[in-house]
């Protein structure tokens, strides 16, 4: 795993730990080995390099659950600063975590020009272990330090050297770059850990963090940590810091976010498909270019695929492509995207209302309006021109793909791809088979949807697939609540506080109220309406309140100051309707409004898996966090429920039968 070669007086170590160089124990005491090699051989450098696509991307994940075996990271990054050879570490790819650690240990610090540094040890409710926080203000000063440790988000090369963190960029070959640093090797700088730092203001980056930390507890460690180096020796900081580095890997937090870590990565690569090769994908069809057509096609030219945009007429289909390209235009704007990038994916677009033009798509997804028949029709075009070995799929987010697909040629091609808005951005894409879905074209869609950098989960059919259908039973029991007596707004705060960006109705405002109404028309014409029915949603409809981007500019709020405000006339309609239906009159605390959203959440979540939509508690947790903003640091409403405890659940669940009886079908856990 690592290897030491020296030549001509400097050794080269290599760490090949595939595939992303974890800092593994077998890592560890072979970098420990190389620091007494390199110094028996009296060497003069000693360059560190990886193997592969990367240097050291981070720890080993799967190491955190259980005491560290040793040698423990910290001692070996001792041994390298006090290393009588120096170190210099030659970087590529991402120097992540325990990385960067290594690397800031170095004396010295050359880096390929598309280098990613970070300290995302937040992202699984981490602080760093290995004097990161307490290295890199000593490098980079203060206040950029602390931001990274923070954030947890990763800086690039010109960043991270306009910080003062790198020696040397080089673009190409490391060997060369290596030997050209090594051939003018300048004076042996103080160890990073003997350094001094500056002291700064970090007032406002605590209320920056503070804000987006929203309820997880490591940002803000990490950042008072980091705020050590400024009083503390290195010693005594760096101990404070790996004390609460192994006190936070047993935190409720760490371990919801790592379990979301390894469950994403199994989640997205189902076994079943483990043995079937993913088709190649060229060229993609996206069959409508309103709001999820023109995002959907985004994802797919940022991912290198050739794209056509069907629409009814030559009109829309321009309407399509100005939609695409303000997006491609936002991203280059930004700073996201170069201009070379921008025009590459300009140039990838076609768009036009020919169906012709589809013949040789490898995928063809549907995003027309949400109509059994007009989606049935552009199935069945679709299916006229393209081979029966390409994929066709809907983006439908209530409809059943099979009676979309139903008698068409080549059943085994056509699937649901559910993506969420704004489609170029968001991670999570529910892929839903029909009963004919051939496995090779699940894998080939799975596939497709990791290439677009899309978290993929398999759901099976129903009213609302795994992230809808749970969302209607959150919504439900929002409406019995208000119907009783709470107000629209305490139960969004309710939300808010369990750490949701938005609450149910300020969600509804954001999305529009419309696509919910004539879901719900629809479910009660077809008597698939699960009990109590409270129709305030539908009065907002019908007169014209529906959210913040209708004509009107209201919904649960008034928007149209800018900000949504609540609204008296919203109140007047909630204190019509409970007069009208003799209800209301009862109150609900913020614990009690969250405790019974989540029963009616965690009970319709059961509900999914004793059908088998969804094949894992994992599964439910990555769509309600990827898709619906449940807090991560809580490891989705699965994770919570068990952190929470079943007694209480129990409660819960018995509450909102009481509240509205023979509204909830219990799941098993419920039962009895
Ligand atoms: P939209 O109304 O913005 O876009 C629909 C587009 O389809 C329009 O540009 C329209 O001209 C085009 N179209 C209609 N009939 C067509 C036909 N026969 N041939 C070609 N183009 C046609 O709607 P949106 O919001 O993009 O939704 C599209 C689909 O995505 C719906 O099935 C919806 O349920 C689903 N969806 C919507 C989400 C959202 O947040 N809006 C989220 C996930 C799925």
């Amino acid at each position: 795993m690592v290897d030491v070669a020296i030549e001509n007086g400097h050794a080269l170590v290599t760490i090949d730990n595939p595939p992303v160089n974890p800092l593994s124990v077998s890592v560890r005491q072979g970098l420990m080995d190389a620091v007494r090699r390199v110094n028996e051989g009296k060497c003069e450098t000693a360059a560190i390099v990886c193997a592969g696509r990367t240097f050291v991307a981070g720890g080993d994940i799967s190491e955190f659950a259980g005491p560290p075996p040793l040698p423990h990271l910290p001692d070996v990054l001792d041994a390298i600063e006090a290393s009588p050879t120096p170190f210099i570490a030659v970087m590529h790819g991402t120097v992540l975590g325990g990385g960067l650690e290594l690397a800031l240990a170095c004396a010295w610090r050359i880096a390929d020009e598309k280098t990613r540094f970070g300290l995302p040890e937040v992202n699984l409710g981490l602080i760093p272990g290995a004097g990161g926080t307490q290295r890199l203000p000593r490098v980079i000063g203060l206040e950029r330090a602390a931001r990274m440790a923070a954030n947890g988000n990763p800086v690039n090369t010109k960043t991270f050297e306009e910080f003062g963190g790198l020696d040397l960029v080089f673009s190409g070959d490391p060997t060369q770059a290596l030997a050209a640093f090594r051939a003018a090797l300048p004076a042996r700088p103080v160890n990073t850990s003997d350094r001094s730092v500056e002291n700064a203001d970090l007032t406002a980056l605590k209320a920056e963090i503070a804000k987006s930390a929203k309820g997880a507890d490591a940002p803000m460690i990490a950042l008072e940590t980091t705020a050590l180096a400024a009083t503390l020796p290195f010693a005594e900081g760096s101990k404070i810091e790996r004390q609460t580095h192994l006190e936070l890997r047993a935190s409720a937090q760490s371990r919801a976010l790592r379990r979301l870590f390894f469950a994403s990565r199994s989640v997205t690569r189902p076994d079943r498909l483990k043995a079937f090769t993913p088709a190649a994908i060229n060229h993609v069809v996206i069959v409508g270019g309103g709001l999820m057509g023109a995002g959907i096609t985004a994802a797919s030219l940022a991912a290198g695929h050739r794209v056509t945009i069907l629409e009814r007429d030559t009109e829309s289909a321009e309407a399509g492509r100005g939609r695409v390209e303000a997006i491609i235009a936002k991203d280059l704007e930004s700073g996201r995207i170069t201009e070379s990038k921008a025009e590459a994916r300009r140039a990838s677009l076609s768009a036009g209302a020919n169906y012709a033009a589809a013949f040789d798509a490898d995928i063809a997804i549907e995003a027309v309006f949400e109509d059994p028949d007009v989606k049935r029709a552009v199935f069945a075009e679709l299916a006229a021109v393209m081979s029966e070995d390409a994929l066709i799929a809907t983006n439908t987010s209530y409809l059943d793909p099979n009676l979309i697909s139903e008698g068409l040629p080549g059943p085994g091609r056509f699937l649901g791809l559910h993506f969420f808005s704004p489609a170029n951005i968001m991670k999570l894409v529910e892929v839903v088979g029909t009963s004919a879905t051939a496995d090779q074209t699940m894998a080939t869609a799975f596939a497709f949807a990791r290439g677009l950098g899309k978290i993929p989960v398999e759901t099976g059919v129903c009213d609302g697939f795994i992230g809808n259908r749970i969302l209607s039973a959150y919504r439900r029991q929002a409406d019995y609540m208000i119907a009783d007596g709470a107000s629209p707004y305490e139960v969004d705060k309710a939300m808010r506080a369990l750490g949701m960006p938005m609450g149910p109705y300020e969600l509804q405002d954001r999305t529009g109220l419309q696509i919910s109404w004539a879901n719900r028309k629809r479910q009660l014409a077809a008597g698939t309406w699960p009990g109590r029915y409270v129709d305030i949603a539908d009065r907002l409809c019908e007169i014209g309140r529906q959210g913040r981007g209708s004509p009107m500019k209201k919904g649960w709020y008034d928007h149209t100051g800018g900000a949504g405000q609540p609204d008296p006339e919203i109140e007047t309609m909630v204190a019509a309707w409970r007069s009208e239906h003799s209800t209301g009159g009862q109150s609900f605390t913020s614990d009690e409004i969250t405790m019974r959203i989540m029963a009616a959440i965690v009970n319709e979540a059961n509900l999914i898996l004793e059908e088998g939509i969804a094949t894992s508690d994992a599964a439910v947790d990555i769509v309600w966090t990827e898709g619906y903003g449940f807090p991560k640091h809580l490891g989705g409403p699965m994770f919570w429920a068990e952190e929470t405890g079943i007694e209480r659940m129990r409660e819960a669940f018995a509450a909102i039968e009481a509240q509205s009886p023979g509204s909830w079908k219990a799941a098993k856990i419920f039962q009895g």
